[in-house]
């Protein structure tokens, strides 16, 4: 019997590129969502790549534990993979018990409805903004959390140790938190991809936006830093190999594997990247110029931050493989598809 993964936040962003890689690794897939950010795109597109028009989608939301319960009654769940969260940073500082009402709760409801079920494996949709303004590069595992500088990351800090604590107290559930650096791209379908609303936040959809004509320029925030070229340095991570690292985790915790009953891994490529060089590659990749001029820093931005993978390489036996060439014309191909083009 094919095991089935309950992917809470299925039809967005990230949980609609993850539920592809477990149908095409041979899982059963529930997708859950409130819809709140996202529309039907997302799902619609997991089915046509997949061919399986079959896919539950249960509207729900994850803060209303009867609706929780029920679903778990209704679906036999091996394992939950937990996205459904806010993740505006900006947002969160100003609505911040909308945050910690919306994060906190949904993922409580799920670890309850999943101690009540039997037990069940639960993958923690995680971040590095845990690390916050880290002293030692690259970030390793064991690396210190530092203070949350938001309540979305305070929320990151607080559902990683409610699983910690909860594997502890039942060994009927076993954890695991992957900490994402920083996601983008897109399917290369591009049937799929990140769907933001109103004016991104992040940098890719900004970046791709600019580039069809929807915002007149990109504002870099920040060249005076201590990097080599003054810009950020992040750790740009393909969302197809990030979704290969959760196929990867749920296997693990499915197969018995795990070395203890909550385990964390990076998931990054563990290569620093500029935003200076990340515009300049898109522009070289895609063969456009793009508008942009330098601003001023934004206020809760990091120095620099990547990944050390050495863990997730190891006990994941999963790396990155996809370059950034790839990634960035994947994810303007996404943009171009949303055009009509
Ligand atoms: C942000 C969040 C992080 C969250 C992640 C989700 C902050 C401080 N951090 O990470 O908690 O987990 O998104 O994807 O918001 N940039 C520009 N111009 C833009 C947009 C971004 O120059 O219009 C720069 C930023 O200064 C940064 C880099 O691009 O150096 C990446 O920014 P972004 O995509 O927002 O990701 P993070 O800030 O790293």
């Amino acid at each position: 019997m094919k095991k089935r993964i309950l992917v809470s936040g299925g039809a967005g962003y990230i949980g609609s590129h993850v539920s592809v890689e477990l149908i095409e690794a041979g899982y059963e897939v529930v997708v859950a969502d409130n819809m709140s950010n996202c529309d039907t795109t997302g799902i619609e597109g997991v089915r046509k790549i997949t061919g399986r028009t079959d896919i539950p989608l249960v509207e729900m939301d994850f803060c209303d534990a009867a609706a929780v319960e029920r679903l778990f009654d209704d679906y036999p769940i091996d394992a939950v993979i937990h996205f459904a969260a806010f993740k505006a940073v900006g947002e969160s500082v100003a609505e911040p018990i909308k945050y910690y009402r919306n994060n906190l709760t949904s993922f409580l409801n799920v670890l309850d409805a999943a101690r009540n079920h039997g037990g069940c494996d639960v993958l923690f949709s995680s971040s590095a903004t845990v690390y916050g303004e880290a002293e030692q590069l690259p970030v390793t595992e064991r690396s210190p959390r530092l203070p949350a500088t938001s309540p979305y990351g305070n929320t990151k800090q607080i559902c990683e140790d409610m699983l910690r604590d909860v594997t502890a107290s039942d060994p009927s559930i076993r954890g695991i938190a992957l900490r994402y650096f920083n996601p983008i791209g897109a399917h290369p379908s591009a049937l799929i991809g990140e769907l933001p609303r109103g004016v991104p936040n992040n940098l890719i959809p900004y970046i791709t936006q600019t580039a069809i004509g929807k915002r007149a320029c990109l504002s870099i925030f920040g060249n005076d830093y201590p990097t080599e070229d003054g810009t950020c340095l992040r750790d740009y991570i393909d969302i197809v190999d990030l979704a290969q690292a959760h196929v990867a985790a749920v296997t693990r915790m499915l197969e018995g594997r795990m070395k203890e009953g909550y385990e964390i891994f990076n998931i990054g490529t563990g290569r620093p990247v500029s935003v200076s060089e990340l515009v300049t590659e898109f522009e070289r990749v895609n063969g456009l110029k793009l508008n942009y001029r330098f601003a001023e820093r934004r206020p809760g931005d990091v120095t620099a931050i990547w990944a050390d993978t050495a863990l997730a390489n190891e006990e994941l036996g999963w790396r990155a493989k996809r370059t950034l060439a790839e990634t960035l014309a994947s994810a303007w191909a996404w943009e171009k598809h949303l055009a009509g083009e």
